[in-house]
């Protein structure tokens, strides 16, 4: 097959590809990681490149949808529509590359009690003698039922192993790692190393993961990455589509989450100067999506209906099977699922907000591109899920994109002169403001629409207010559709304006209207009017400001003292689980007990998404 080679010459890098490799896969060959939050689409427009001396094939439609004339005359596109058939020269200009989100999955400092699923035992065993009748196994296994009350313990593969290379006449003190469940994960010569346990977090968007110490009840260290799997699509669906399309996909998917997380074992391990093959115990949480892929599963049916996931109960699985670099004897706990859109991250988050302990009615919206809401108590309790669509991670908005450097993640408008004070993320060691903005997050977007609202240049209906004609409020180019100018191009990181447009209000409207509409008939089905608390979770909903939430009636009516965000609850849940194994029972009985809501195609659902849609009135005294 031919071979045709692209340069992308303002990065100086250069790949040869294949004829027909779309020009968005050769960038992630060549190492450029360029936005693709509709994973190749051609819906999102973040893709923009510049292609130099184009001998352009034909118009696709979506070109005219983002680019003017002059523009598809100078050789912009989509990278994700060009298949390459000749030698290309291409500008990737700096708003169309992943600058990475930023990873916030701090942890919040909870009391556990000690009750690890792993527990060490020491083995001393005497001289073995020629023609003893026995074995080394089985004279361990006289000391763990003699001295330790086991009845049956059981030896794993990888433990027999291990035995194996100590085998002799005198052997040396050894330490056996026993699961609740009798299974000796590991013996080997007794160390003074600590116990080590891993939890693990896997974000859709970015992967958390703690270390602690099961001797001694301690947290060692804490570590986040980007998910790898986002440059193959922003949300779920854009990965489960990847695997419909291409099968062979699944299993890059797999390894590359599995050695982000080997990176942060060996990160965390090194800095505190532990091994890797101390950790005997790991738990894992994560949305249905990536608990799937996690393991290997063909997540397809999890995207089409009656959206079956292949396990719900909770797992073991031995880390060898998988390749994780912990004691290749450990068992990877994985939570249970609800279902294929409420996952073992929100059973975590169950479990780190103690529901089983009161009789409070609390709602968990824990907010993503997805929305998995429970509400409950120690008595009842129900989940759903509802798609929330782009807005809450910044894709298909004008100016939207991830959490990253340069995303505007919070605003206020003055309502009597229209000025815009925002607060821009910076880079690691940067100083907050000093960076020129290039876009808008799914926090900032929220805060814009907020704002709009308070400043009435928002009707409730989300119609821009065009009685109030202003600098800022004008007519999108080459469209009757109004837009709002957050940043003039002088000021901004693009050389151009960063607005928010009609369709922007209107995706907030979606998402912000699904999650109310699924919130209100789970209280339909608990009978209840309104919860006694929210709680905010996810990687969105820890970050959205709570007064925003209420400005835009995201949330159901609730004192605003009885509201507030988590940081990475589901995270907690896992370290939870993994300091005390009794949590891992309870994350079985919330599977078990909590009702799930099918909300899809219901009329009931449509008719209260309908009357979710419109924003909550908001009398602006400041406003002229
Ligand atoms: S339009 Fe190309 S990746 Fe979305």
């Amino acid at each position: 097959m031919s071979k045709y080679q692209v340069h992308f010459e303002n990065l100086g890098l250069k790949v040869p590809v294949e004829k027909g490799t779309s020009l968005l896969t050769a960038a992630w060959l060549a190492g450029v990681n360029i936005r693709s939050e509709c994973n190749g689409k051609g819906r999102c427009g973040k893709c923009r490149v510049l292609i130099h001396e184009f001998k352009d094939k034909g118009h696709k439609s979506s070109n005219h949808q983002f680019f003017t004339e002059e523009e598809l005359r100078q050789g912009w596109r989509l990278a994700c529509e060009i298949e390459i058939d000749c030698d290309l020269k291409v500008t990737v200009p700096k708003a169309s590359r992943d600058m990475g989100a930023v990873i916030r999955k701090s942890y919040t400092h909870r009391e556990i009690e000690l009750k690890p699923f792993v527990r060490r035992f020491y083995l001393d065993l005497p001289p073995f003698e020629a023609n003893h009748g026995t074995g080394m196994w089985e004279q361990c296994a006289a000391i763990l039922r003699d001295k330790y009350n086991m009845e049956e313990p059981v030896i794993s593969p990888t433990a027999m192993i291990r035995l194996s290379n100590l085998a002799g006449r005198n052997v040396p003190p050894l330490e056996a790692f026993v699961s609740q469940s009798q299974q000796v994960i590991c013996i080997r010569r007794k160390k003074d190393h600590p116990m080590l346990g891993l939890a693990v977090d896997i974000g859709t968007t970015s992967l958390a993961a703690y270390l602690g110490d099961l001797d001694n009840n301690l947290i060692l260290a804490a570590d986040s990455v980007l998910n790898p799997q986002v440059v193959y699509g922003g949300d779920v669906l854009s990965r489960i589509s990847l695997v419909q399309e291409r099968p062979e996909m699944l299993a890059s998917l797999q390894q590359s989450v599995l050695q982000a997380v080997n990176g942060l074992i060996a990160n965390m391990t090194e800095s505190v100067g532990t091994n890797p093959d101390d950790i005997v115990d790991v738990t894992v949480v994560g949305n249905t999506t990536m608990h799937h892929l996690f393991l290997g599963l063909n997540p397809e049916a999890l995207g089409k209906y009656p959206f079956i996931p292949t396990i719900k109960t909770a797992q073991y699985v031995r880390s060898s099977l998988l390749g994780l670099n912990v004691n290749p004897g450990a068992q990877i706990y994985m939570f249970p699922i609800f279902s294929a859109y409420v996952g073992a991250d929100t059973i975590g988050v169950r479990i780190a907000e103690q529901f089983h302990e009161q009789e409070v009615m609390k709602l968990i919206m824990d907010i993503g591109t997805n929305g998995e809401l429970v509400l409950g108590s120690n008595n009842r309790s129900f989940c759903t899920s509802v798609a929330t669509g782009p807005a809450f991670e910044g894709a298909q908005i004008k100016f939207g994109m991830r959490a990253a450097p340069g995303a505007i993640e919070r605003l206020s408008i003055d309502p009597k002169t229209l000025d815009v004070k925002y607060t821009v993320i910076p880079s690691p060691g940067e100083k907050e403001n000093t960076r020129r903005p290039m876009g808008i997050c799914g926090s900032g977007i929220f805060s814009a629409v907020a704002e709009l609202l308070k400043a009435g240049m928002i009707k409730e209906n989300g119609a821009f207010d065009k009685t109030k004609n202003r600098s800022r409020l004008r007519q999108e180019k080459g469209s009757k559709k109004y837009e709002f100018v957050l940043v003039f191009a002088e000021e901004s990181g693009l050389d151009t304006d960063i607005t928010i447009c009609q369709d922007d209000v209107r995706a907030v409207q979606l998402g912000k209207s699904a999650l109310l509409a699924g919130a209100q008939i789970m209280m339909q089905h608990a009978g209840i009017t309104e919860p006694d608390e929210i709680i905010l979770a996810g990687a969105f909903g820890s970050y959205i400001n709570i007064d925003d939430a209420i400005t835009i009636g995201l949330v159901p009516h609730c004192p605003r003292e009885k509201i507030y965000a988590v940081g990475n609850a589901a995270g907690d849940g896992a370290r939870m689980a993994l300091f005390n194994w009794d949590f891992r029972e309870e994350a079985q009985r919330f599977e078990q007990e909590t009702e799930f809501i099918a909300l899809s195609g219901t009329e009931e659902f449509q008719d209260i998404l309908v009357k979710a849609m419109e924003f909550p009135r908001y009398a602006c005294p400041a406003c002229p």
